[in-house]
């Protein structure tokens, strides 16, 4: 679906005129070069706070990229990194305050602010945690200053490790992949599993299970984990066969059709991995259907056929898989939820329901995953260029996308780069996180 609002707001034709009656602008977000993808590059500026601790990690994490470090002198455009984690008295706070009231104006257009600070709930000091606690309202503030240069700010809090809990983050937040993650919150501690990082071509050699695969997001998840170097296994509908095996085709990929609420199909669905012989790196539940109705009218069958979809088939097939070791030392789930199991929305208590439980589903199996050396996180998108939302009503469309600080929607491709991170080896110490995918819409904020 094209938006055409963003296509006339940068034409040369029309851009003049949108200045001239003061519309929004949105900018165009910069995305991964599929041929070339996970590269960094440009000018990062880093700044730090008195007594903090991950300074020389990430001085020594970026040295290591193609980037360029400013000195913040130049009139250069770059994006801005700053260490917080020192500030742990409201007076420190102004050194936040300093760095960024002087070098904001030379953030780059879809530059990244990146902030780092102390898990809060991870320090013993309480004046100290309360401080770290502030970062949050920090960094969403500034997510709404910079919107409009299609700039995204986001927060990593680090909970254990130094080096090897933010090297991963730090280079996905910096990328072009994490375009449309915005006033976000990511968790990071040391690593569950040792890992060897391939930054290029992380899934090489890996196999992936991908519900909902023949189109949309489930798509695109499959081509970017493909991109990566997994084979991936797609899921979906004995009615969507021939797209799926089309799809799967296209990337070399195998191609399981199988509705995933049917009985036995979690078992089908271990025993078809099983058989190829080799471990299953990761499986991304993204199947899922709406059927919105407002409750008084909603029939017993939209409710539970979406549960089973949204929920129940993705519960039962984490139980068959948990029971066997294919997961184990390294594995990965990720769940699709919405910003609507976040903000709830008229007509989708189901819908609502199903997506704030697979949030609970992450939270839950966490530690226990954990335990075994696999991770369990969650993205939670906003408002994305799909089938689905091609059929909202176009006052509303419109709405939809306007409402994020980027003025715009996501494509499914962004919210399949945050899965690729989720699953590939370094983010180990990614565990328990459900990220919103939405450039920060005002739904649920
Ligand atoms: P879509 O409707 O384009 O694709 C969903 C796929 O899941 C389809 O290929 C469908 O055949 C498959 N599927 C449905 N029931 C199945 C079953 N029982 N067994 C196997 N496969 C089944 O949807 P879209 O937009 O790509 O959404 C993907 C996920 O992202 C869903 O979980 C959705 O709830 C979520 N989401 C989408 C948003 C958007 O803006 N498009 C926003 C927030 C969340």
């Amino acid at each position: 679906m094209t938006d055409r609002y963003l296509e006339l707001a940068n034409a040369n034709i029309t851009k003049t005129l949108f200045d001239g009656l003061g519309l929004p602008t949105p900018v165009r977000l910069v995305r991964e070069d599929s041929n070339n993808p996970h590269k960094l590059s440009g000018h990062v500026l880093l700044g730090t706070s008195e007594g903090a601790s991950f300074t020389k990690a990430i001085d020594s994490i970026l040295a290591e990229t193609p980037v360029t470090m400013a000195s913040g002198e130049g009139p250069g455009k770059v994006s801005l990194v700053f260490d917080a984690s020192g500030i742990s008295t409201a007076e420190q706070s102004t050194q936040l305050y300093k760095f960024f009231n002087r070098h904001l104006s030379a953030l780059a257009q879809c530059g990244r602010v990146i902030v780092i600070g102390h898990k809060p709930g991870a320090l013993k000091d309480t004046g100290h945690a309360t401080l770290q606690r502030g970062l949050v309202g920090f960094v969403k503030s500034v997510a709404k200053e910079i919107g409009r240069k299609s700039a995204t700010a986001n927060l990593l809090y680090i909970d254990k490790g130094g080096k090897t809990a933010i090297e991963a983050p730090l280079r996905f937040l910096l990328s072009a992949g994490s375009t449309f993650m915005n006033a976000q919150v990511l968790y990071a501690s040391k690593p569950v599993t040792s890992f060897e990082a391939d930054w290029t071509r992380p899934l090489e050699g890996k196999s992936v299970v991908v519900t909902g695969a023949a189109r949309g997001i489930g798509l695109a998840i499959s081509q970017v984990l493909a991109r990566d170097g997994a084979t991936v296994i797609g899921i979906d509908v004995p009615q969507a066969e021939t797209e799926l095996k089309a799809a799967m085709a296209d990337i070399k990929g195998l191609s399981l059709p199988l509705d995933i609420t049917g009985e036995g199909a979690a078992d089908t669905l271990v025993t078809f991995c099983q058989n190829q012989g080799r471990g299953l790196h990761s499986i991304i539940h993204n199947a899922g259907i709406t059927r919105d109705k407002m409750l008084s009218r909603m029939t017993p069958v939209q409710w539970e056929l979406l549960m089973q979809v949204n929920l129940g088939a993705a519960q039962r097939i984490n139980e068959a898989l948990l029971a066997t070791e294919l997961l184990d030392n390294g594995g990965k789930i990720v769940g699709v939820a919405s910003i609507s199991g976040i903000a709830g929305n008229v007509g989708q208590t189901n819908y609502g329901f199903s997506k704030s439980a697979v949030i609970g589903m992450v939270d839950s199996l966490a530690v226990p995953c954990g335990k075994r050396g696999i991770t369990i996180n969650a993205v939670a998108p906003g408002f994305i260029e799909t089938q689905m939302t091609a059929a909202i009503p176009f006052v509303t469309r419109q709405m939809g996308r306007r409402l994020s600080s980027l003025s715009q929607g996501g494509l499914p491709v962004d919210v399949a780069e945050v899965i690729g991170f989720f699953v590939s080896p370094q983010a180990a110490g990614i565990n328990g996180n459900t990220v919103r995918v939405c450039g920060q819409s005002l739904l649920g904020a």
